[in-house]
């Protein structure tokens, strides 16, 4: 009966691209895979077998971010698909055709561009993003410590830059690797710029980077003048690869386009750090990738709205992405959280009604490894990290399609970790599809042909099937279809049986606001309040005036008030979106991509360790034990959580982190104080901002108050604090 209904869509689908207003995929419900080209021949075996396969998308990957398509050409040759780049259309024809054969069988097609190695430029990931995070995490150790001796100087051109993005064995070039470009001289990136600057909420202006141009010569702070990775051919024909990425779509009939984002290098290089390691040691905002990240989206949607209104948009997200709280570098955590109070309507798009492709979160590629957990009560193990960082996106508003990958991770890097590593088993399957898989919409799974590495982990089949089922109804004939496959890549041992539990806590969505901020008010322990969207909560005693988000003041998500995201930042000015022109000649390259997309969910790094015997001030951070810790206020003993003088934060591990403060006046914000704002009271004791300050640092039962260095404005300030309570004396 079902299989009728799908063959009488399917006669119409064909017949014209109208047919798409009557698509597959109803309500949300997608069940999807990933098809990385390579071998031609896979998208033949999907599309000879459309009405049985046991899911009802497929997303062609990767096309390059920069890419160039004109339309009505019909050839792929500046796409990047690499699908038979022997084809004199590079497989344009050919394409079209087994899309129209799935579209026929009820399976949407979509066209994915970016992916990791379209994503990596080796230079900038290895200085900016593993070197600054210290040597011990296993990327340093797979990388800089393998390839480079252990000193970032080891690291050049000739050796890919330590293989940061790709190991040797994948076979990669210089030219395997590219990154999404900012095209200035195109109207609708121009309109997408304005809307982001627009509306941003963020407290910093975006500073674009057309400059960033395949074959450009870069000039560097770290180490001199280093190539940008892709092509500029784009740049030379006056294109604009968002806008050609739906014509390509138009033009071969498909059903949506994916934005597989993962620039990594571009979160850590453009980041805000206040700290003066610069290695995050307060905490760093990745704000400018938020602008990167969204203008790429709003261009591609404009263009869908001019061009190809139909056509969907989804996208490939950051386990971490919807995760509230301090980000200390190294990933993509908060990426898509910080969109939501500026770009509501952005984030909406991909989500639910009419073009919403989905988000769709890369909950795999996690280590157990204990720096890489999520905070309890969340469990180390796979099916526990999936449950929280889906619960995230939920609890940020964000409709989201829960991510499944076969055989081996691509984190932590085999070579130096597989230990941590969590294949996905048939018990781990079925632990989520039970427990987390029925609070969203859609699932969909890395790779369709990508083979099990051992008879332990689920092959690709019994996986579609069950989440077939538990997407789109356990009676829905096509869920008990078969993926095809290359070769004989079932292993011996493999079973089809996929335990089912009982479903887990249902996630909640975001809490209501609490209170508005007051500078004025003195907040202490475990006192909330709203900022800007988000709420937060005091961990321990700060000064008046302290800015939300600054240490002893995290934010723990966004809230919801009256179903509207709040405001109290004026929007920044607009920038400069000017740059200067690409010098160089084209890099145009034809090499296969060979990662899936890729998300690190770096846990906490630990901060710097504890020296016995050393006077600490009143918030500085140190590791011991591994967990982090922050004083209340001057101490000179060893932590533990039955000294009042230390707090402990969570458990922590891997790189350096945030950095002590101890006997030393903060080269940084540590403080942010309204200058405006002469004297407040603190716990019953007054603060004088910029009072005379002779006992610098001195804390303790002898003395009653402090003076410290603070950020005024951006500048430089003493703060003289006093502190009358004498429960630590
Ligand atoms: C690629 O296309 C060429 C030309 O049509 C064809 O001869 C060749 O078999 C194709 N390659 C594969 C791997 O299918």
């Amino acid at each position: 009966m079902l299989l009728t209904s799908f063959a009488l869509a399917a006669a119409t689908a064909v017949s014209s691209v109208q047919a798409l207003a009557n698509p597959p995929v109803t309500d949300g419900k997608v069940v999807g895979g990933y098809v990385l080209f390579g071998d031609p021949m896979k998208l033949k075996l999907l599309a000879d077998n459309a009405a049985n396969l046991p899911i009802n998308r497929v997303w062609l990957s990767f096309v390059r971010p920069d890419l160039y398509y004109e339309p009505g050409s019909n050839t792929l040759v500046g796409v990047g698909l690499n699908y038979n780049n022997t084809q004199a259309d590079y497989g344009f024809a050919e394409i079209k055709r087994y899309v129209q054969k799935l579209q026929a069988g009820g399976v949407e097609v979509f066209l994915a561009m970016g992916g990791w190695d379209y994503n990596c430029w080796p230079w900038s990931y290895s200085y900016y993003s593993i070197f600054n995070y210290g040597s011990t995490t296993p990327t340093y150790q797979s990388t800089i410590q393998k390839y480079g001796g252990g000193q970032i100087t080891g690291c050049n051109e000739g050796n890919q830059f330590c293989y940061s993005c790709e190991p040797p064995s994948n076979g990669n070039t210089f030219d395997s690797f590219t990154i999404f470009p900012e095209p200035g001289n195109s109207a609708t990136w121009k309109q997408a710029q304005d809307y982001v600057t627009k509306n941003s909420k963020m407290p910093e202006s975006p500073v674009w980077h057309p400059e960033l141009v395949g074959g450009a010569k870069y000039t560097t702070e770290k180490n001199g003048v280093v190539t940008v990775p892709g092509s500029n051919v784009w740049a030379k024909k006056g294109r604009d690869p968002y806008q050609d990425l739906v014509y390509v779509a138009k033009d071969l009939g498909l059903d949506g386009v994916d934005i597989d984002y993962e620039e990594f290098w571009h979160a850590d290089m453009f980041k805000t750090d206040s700290s003066a390691q610069k290695n995050c040691g307060n905490g760093c905002t990745l704000y400018q990738t938020v602008y990167k990240f969204s203008a790429i989206l709003q261009d591609v949607r404009i263009n869908i709205k001019n061009i190809y209104p139909s056509l969907k948009l989804s996208t490939a997200a950051s386990a971490a992405g919807a995760w509230a709280g301090t980000w200390w570098g190294g990933n993509h955590k908060g990426l898509t959280l910080n969109m939501v109070p500026s770009y509501p309507d952005l984030v909406q798009f991909l989500g639910t009604g009419a073009n919403a492709g989905g988000w769709n979160i890369m909950t795999y590629d996690l280590s157990n490894s204990a720096v890489n957990c999520p905070p309890s009560p969340a469990s180390c193990t796979l099916d526990g990290q999936v449950n929280f960082y889906m619960a995230q996106y939920t609890a940020a508003g964000i409709v989201a399609n829960v991510g499944y990958e076969i055989g081996t991770p691509a984190y932590p890097p085999p070579a130096v970790d597989a230990a941590h590593a969590m294949p996905l088993s048939n018990s781990l399957t079925g632990a989520i599809i039970s427990a987390t898989q029925p609070y969203y919409k859609g699932g969909f799974f890395w790779e369709l042909f990508k083979p099990q590495a051992s008879p332990n982990d689920i092959h690709v089949t019994t996986l579609a099937r069950v989440l077939c089922k538990a997407v789109l109804g356990a009676n829905t004939p096509r869920c008990s279809g078969s993926i095809p496959i290359l070769a004989n890549d079932i292993l011996p041992g493999s079973s089809d049986t996929v335990p089912i539990g009982p479903p887990g806590p249902t996630p909640s969505g975001p809490p209501p606001c609490a209170e508005p901020y007051s500078p004025t008010q003195q907040y202490t322990t475990a006192m909330k309040f709203s900022y800007n969207g988000y709420n937060y909560m005091c961990s321990y005693w700060v000064a008046a005036g302290t800015q939300p988000g600054q240490p002893g003041l995290p934010q723990q998500g966004l809230c919801s008030s009256n179903g509207a995201v709040t405001s109290t930042l004026a929007p920044p000015p607009s920038s400069t979106t000017a740059g200067p022109k690409p010098t160089t000649s084209a890099v145009q390259t034809s090499s296969p991509v060979t990662l899936p997309p890729a998300s690190t969910a770096n846990g906490t790094p630990c901060s710097t360790p504890w020296v016995a015997g050393t006077a600490y001030n009143g918030a500085a951070q140190v590791s011991y034990k591994g967990f982090n810790w922050v004083t209340n206020w001057w101490t000179n003993s060893e932590p533990s959580t039955t000294d009042s003088s230390w707090k402990q934060l969570s458990a922590c591990g891997g790189g350096s982190g945030p950095t002590t403060t101890a006997a030393q006046p903060p080269t940084s914000a540590s403080v942010i104080v309204d200058p405006t704002k002469p004297a407040t009271t603190a716990n019953g004791g007054a603060i004088f901002n910029g009072a005379s300050c002779s006992t610098f640092g001195a804390w303790g039962c002898n003395f009653q108050c402090q003076c410290s260095y603070v950020t005024v404005n951006g500048a430089f300030a003493l703060q003289y604090q006093c502190n009358p309570s004498s429960a630590r004396c």
